[in-house]
């Protein structure tokens, strides 16, 4: 099955079928499973025989939804999660011991900022943070108790682009992990453990279910890795529930089609934002303009459907922009069908303090668009009508 494209294991990759016969995979919700004698229930937790026990630690619909992305990412094993954080603190409290160190881009998702800020210290676990421009300042930063690098590419909110291959470089010689946050990219754009990744996150609410319904998370990567991840969710609970996995493994089947739409689009209104006279500037990774555009050619496949650009006029000018918007939508979301604006400054990173907000080269009036399925033509005018 594995020698097989990436669009046909998608579709492909299922669970046993039933005594049903049926075609599309049922939803299997249930919370425990049943065990024929004393024998076969000591056996299966004693692991000797591999099959499901109870829906905290595994369930046909997950484990149909993590086949799907180990094979998309090219990835060992997995774990799937409630949401996008749970697998991201569930990966970090697996790996990090008190008295540990953490090597990250500074550039990260709101909320896993707060937990190199707010959480860890209090477990005496330390973070630097690296700028993006400036990754020749990483390897200073490793100490002799660092565990990881941690890096999200493209990242949140400033699609900032960094280079997977180098990144893992410096963690082979210094005989660290190599982390990555993939949830820009998707498994279909980019495939961090291809360039040397031991661990790969994803936020599989946004663009692998693609129409803004439910929350999920994944990790994969290396089996020992992974096989501690579990040991960690089984005893405190994050796991995804089978109802979320069995909508997300249907998504997975049309990623790939509707990523392609995405980024067709993305580059469209970012073509068309570079052009306009309002805008100060536009970071989309596969506009020429980008900075690091000939590595998010190397490593992706398309640019992503995220966009960030800054209109004019600094905060109030950005404030104008978003009161006159028509037809997309202001939410803090990303990955949907419908297109999105955001305001980094105010909602996802508003808790971020102002000198890391600046590393993270987020600024007052810029914006994040994820861009949707509808009309480019559509998009395009609403975003038009807003910024004149
Ligand atoms: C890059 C990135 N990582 C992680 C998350 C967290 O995912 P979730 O909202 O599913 O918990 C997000 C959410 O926006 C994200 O953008």
């Amino acid at each position: 099955m594995s020698n097989k494209k990436f669009e046909t294991l998608a579709v492909r990759t299922q669970s046993e079928t039933t005594q049903f016969s049926e075609h599309s995979v049922p939803l299997y919700l249930t919370s425990g499973f049943v065990f024929d004698d004393a024998e076969e229930m000591r056996a299966s937790f004693a692991e000797e025989k591999q099959r499901d026990l109870y829906s905290r630690y595994s369930n046909p619909n997950v484990n149909e939804f993590v086949d799907k992305v180990c094979l998309m990412e090219g990835a060992e094993a997995g774990f799937a999660f409630a949401s996008g954080m749970a697998a991201v603190f569930s990966t970090f409290a697996t790996l990090l011991d008190a008295g540990d160190h953490v090597v990250s881009c500074s550039s990260v998702f709101g909320a896993t900022h707060g937990l190199f800020t707010k959480y860890f210290p209090k477990w005496n676990i330390e973070c630097s943070y690296f700028n993006v421009n400036e990754v020749e300042t990483i390897e200073g930063l490793i100490k002799p108790n660092t565990k990881f690098l941690y890096a999200e590419t493209p990242t949140n909110p400033g699609v900032d682009v960094l280079d997977l291959a180098y990144l893992s470089a410096i963690c082979k010689k210094h005989n660290i992990l190599l982390v990555v946050d993939n949830c820009f990219a998707t498994p279909y754009l980019q495939n961090p453990i291809k360039f040397g990744a031991d661990l790969v996150i994803h936020s599989a609410t946004k663009l692998m279910d693609g129409q803004g319904r439910v929350l999920g998370g994944v990790t994969v990567g290396k089996k020992e890795l992974i096989r501690e991840i579990y040991l960690f969710a089984r005893l405190t609970g994050p796991s995804m529930s089978p109802f979320n996995a069995w909508v997300l493994s249907k998504s997975l089947e049309t990623l790939a089609v509707r990523t392609e739409k995405h980024c067709e689009n993305a580059l469209k209104l970012a073509t068309f934002l570079e052009a306009h006279p309002k805008v100060k500037w536009v970071k989309y990774p596969f506009l020429k303009s980008h900075p690091k555009h000939d590595i998010a050619k190397k490593q992706m496949l398309l640019g992503g459907n995220i966009i960030a650009f800054e209109v004019k006029g600094g905060l109030e000018g950005g404030r104008s922009f978003f009161d006159a918007i028509k037809m997309c939508s202001l939410s803090a979301n990303l990955g949907d069908t419908r297109t999105i604006v955001t305001h980094p400054a105010s909602t996802t990173h508003a808790k971020v303090e102002p000198e890391v907000k600046a590393a993270a080269g987020i600024t007052d009036g810029m914006v994040r668009v994820s861009v949707g399925l509808e009309h480019i033509d559509d998009i395009i005018s609403d975003l038009n009508q807003a910024l004149n």
